[in-house]
């Protein structure tokens, strides 16, 4: 691996981030992965050499010039290698291994803001790296991530002006927060072994303000809150007036980056931005711009049952301290994402929350002839999406309940005499209508129902409407101002995906023949209705004034499904093409949990696999324990058997012999004992041998 190191360009870094898959990390990787080594010393302008191209070409994790290549480790080694990350090892690696690594970095990153279990390890690896300080081969820094919660319970800088914000100079009066003693022990323990030989050895401590940005961290309880739209008010912890230190993790991670460049003599930074704002700014700002726009107090204790907060970060957010962060901004070169805060760059804020967690909205419009079957196919693919069905008459109906709830309450929130011509105006022109709304009035309350936070955060199919291509045009259109087709993510509405959904007459009107009366009565499938309705559509779709050429126009290409029966299959196979087109979902909630669900499954179905295997696999062990007795068996049968053989064999063998005995030997034999009891000589045996031998027929 030496060898390794000695390739790597002069100017190039190799940076060590523990935990460099969870939020914190991830991000000061990211941020760092894109950093040509130095920028940040020469003034802005200068600065941003990016070499996008270069990059872009650039698939392996090779090392780049000048740049930072980013090692850590990680928690859960099966989660897929980011693309910025050059090695990563496991959580468990031993530390000796550790340690060789470290070794090999010239910056070591340790984030203890997130995972308290760190501080242990962030301990070790700095007072390890300490003792091998002579034998580096050149310089290395350490940098602590830390909080400021280690300044929590410091004395106001001034007695008599407790509101003065205390400043990152005053970092040898700090108090932590109870919970944070063991933070506020490794900060000055880091800041201590840095002063020995720090042109060999540099350490740094970023006590960071509370993160936000990207994934949003602590805060992401606040924003999903809102997103989801599931509760009609936002919480707000205490009376929400403490003051919450915040930091943007790329301005976090740009600080580091200035850290890492100019190796300041000064060895704490706090990293806050400029905003000082209090929780209550805070998730105002985020459920005004996500909905549902409102928030209620709830007692601080009620926190304690969000259950996935750890006391960390309940601690966090409910910290109460007012402080500056002049150092940075005097000495540093960062190019600020949100050097005023969380409250002033919400929009922003909000745009990265979503994009970063793949909230983004699926907006269709499905069109077509009455009763082929749109609703039942709006409302599947609303629920497998988690998406808002959209009908218009539960739009108007819904629109005209709300107007009169607003002009009937006294409700200063709201701008009343704007609501009360509306609501004047709608019930005018209802009555002259005989009940219907004249197009403008129905396209202003579809307009402003898919401008509303469900929509707009989670998306919406649109039900039958519009229904011509002039409506498309006001609906998509109106207001004058063409919608931005450029930007992405302006408070667009207009559908992403339109389905043409589409039947014979003959089939239509079958289908409507054959619905039971029970079914029909009163509604606008009764026969005459249905036909005219049908005759209706008809004539508006023809070819120049189908809504569909609108979306032509738009180069939304509208998808055509033909319904030829009233089979479940054929609804399930159209709902099927729909959702091939439309693609995953891209949302949390439901979906997600559906989702973890699958995996759940899928795990526990491996797992009924395994068990199963397991059985199958005893079973046939025992089978071939049964098997090796039954062998044993047979086998010692089979030897009994061998050994009859051999005998018989060994029997019928010796048959000749004794045939010749009998024949030849016995008679000489006999007739030798019989001599031999006649004459007893003095040695029967040494008698009986010559006599044989004298009397041998073969001889
Ligand atoms: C809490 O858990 C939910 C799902 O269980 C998750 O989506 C969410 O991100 C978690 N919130 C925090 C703050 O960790
Ligand atoms: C919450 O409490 C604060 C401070 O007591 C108060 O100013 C604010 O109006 C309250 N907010 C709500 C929604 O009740
Ligand atoms: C729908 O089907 C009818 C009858 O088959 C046909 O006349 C019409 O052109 C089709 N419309 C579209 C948009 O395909």
């Amino acid at each position: 691996m030496a060898e390794k190191i000695d390739e790597r360009p002069q100017n190039s870094r190799r940076v060590f981030i523990n935990n460099v898959d969870a939020y914190t990390s991830k991000n000061i990787a990211r941020f760092l992965d894109l950093c040509v080594v130095g920028a940040s010393l020469v003034f802005a302008g200068e600065a941003d050499v990016e070499e996008e191209d270069d990059r872009l070409h650039d698939d392996q994790a090779e090392i780049k010039d000048g740049t930072f290549q980013i090692v850590g480790t990680v928690s859960s080694q099966t989660e897929e290698k980011c693309s910025f990350i050059a090695e990563q090892y496991s959580h468990h690696t031993k530390r000796e291994d550790l340690l060789h690594h470290l070794l090999k970095c010239d910056v070591i990153i340790y984030d203890v803001t997130q995972h308290a279990d760190q501080i242990d390890e962030a301990q070790w690896a700095v007072s390890a790296l300490y003792e091998e300080m002579d034998r580096f081969p050149a310089a290395k820094t350490f940098i602590l991530v830390s909080t400021v919660l280690t300044w929590a319970m410091t004395k106001p800088a001034d007695k008599d002006y407790p509101e003065t914000p205390l400043t990152d100079s005053n970092y040898r009066r700090r108090k932590a927060h109870p919970n944070f003693h063991r933070h506020i022990s490794l900060e000055k323990l880091v800041v201590k072994l840095g002063k020995t030989k720090s042109s060999r050895f540099s350490t740094y401590v970023v006590a960071s303000g509370l993160q936000y940005g990207m994934e949003e961290h602590v805060f992401h309880l606040f924003f999903k809150m809102s997103w989801m739209g599931e509760v009609s008010h936002v919480p707000i912890f205490g009376d929400g007036s403490n003051i919450i230190p915040t930091i943007h993790i790329n301005d976090l991670a740009g600080i580091i980056q200035n850290v890492i460049d100019h190796k300041p003599k000064v060895q704490y930074f706090v990293a806050v931005d400029d905003s000082k704002n209090t929780m209550e700014d805070i998730i105002k700002a985020i459920t005004l711009m996500l909905g549902p726009g409102k928030t209620r107090n709830v007692s601080k204790e009620e926190i304690y049952l969000i259950q996935n907060l750890t006391q960390t970060e309940i601690d966090s957010l409910l910290v109460n301290l007012p402080i500056e962060a002049p150092y940075l901004k005097d000495n540093f070169n960062i190019q600020w994402v949100s050097e005023t805060g969380m409250v002033q760059n919400i929009e922003q804020v909000i745009e990265e929350y979503k994009e970063s967690r793949g909230l983004l909205p699926i907006r269709m419009c499905i069109v077509g002839p009455p009763a082929v079957g749109k609703s039942t196919i709006a409302e599947k693919i609303c629920k497998h999406y988690n998406l808002h069905h959209i009908k218009l008459k539960e739009a108007i109906a819904e629109a005209l309940e709300n107007l009169e709830l607003c002009v009937r309450t006294e409700d200063e929130e709201n701008d009343q005499d704007d609501d009360q011509e509306f609501w004047d105006t709608l019930r005018e022109n209802m009555n002259e209508n005989g009940g219907r709304l004249d197009d403008q009035y129905v396209i202003r309350i579809m307009k402003d129902k898919l401008r509303t936070k469900p929509c707009m955060n989670q998306g919406f199919v649109l039900d039958g409407f519009p229904k011509t291509c002039e409506q498309a045009k006001e609906l998509f259109t109106g207001d004058g101002e063409p919608e931005d087709l450029e930007s992405k993510h302006a408070t667009k509405i207009i559908p992403e995906f339109v389905f043409s959904v589409n039947a014979t007459d003959d089939f239509l009107k079958n289908r409507v023949l054959n619905l039971p009366e029970t079914v029909v009565e009163g509604t606008s499938y009764m026969p005459e209705q249905f036909l005219q309705r049908l005759a209706r559509f008809r004539d508006r779709n023809v070819e120049d004034e189908m809504p569909l050429n609108y979306f032509e126009d738009l180069e939304i290409h509208p998808e055509h499904l033909e319904i030829t029966s009233d089979n479940d299959n054929e609804y399930q196979l159209i709902i099927d093409k729909i959702c091939k087109k439309v693609g995953k979902p891209r949302n949390y909630g439901p979906i997600l949990e559906k989702v973890e669900e699958e995996k759940r499954r899928q795990v526990k179905e491996r797992l009924n696999e395994q068990a199963a295997q397991r059985v199958e696999e005893e079973r046939r062990e025992e089978e071939e324990a049964q098997h090796r007795d039954q062998r044993w068996g047979e086998w010692s049968q089979h030897l009994v058997e061998v050994k009859r053989q051999e005998l018989d064999l060994l029997e019928s063998q010796s048959e000749p012999l004794r045939d010749y005995l009998m024949q030849d030997v016995m008679p000489t034999l006999t007739q030798g004992l019989i001599e031999c009891c006649r004459l007893r000589p003095d040695d029967p045996i040494d008698f009986l041998a010559e006599y044989l031998l004298q009397n041998n027929p073969e001889a």
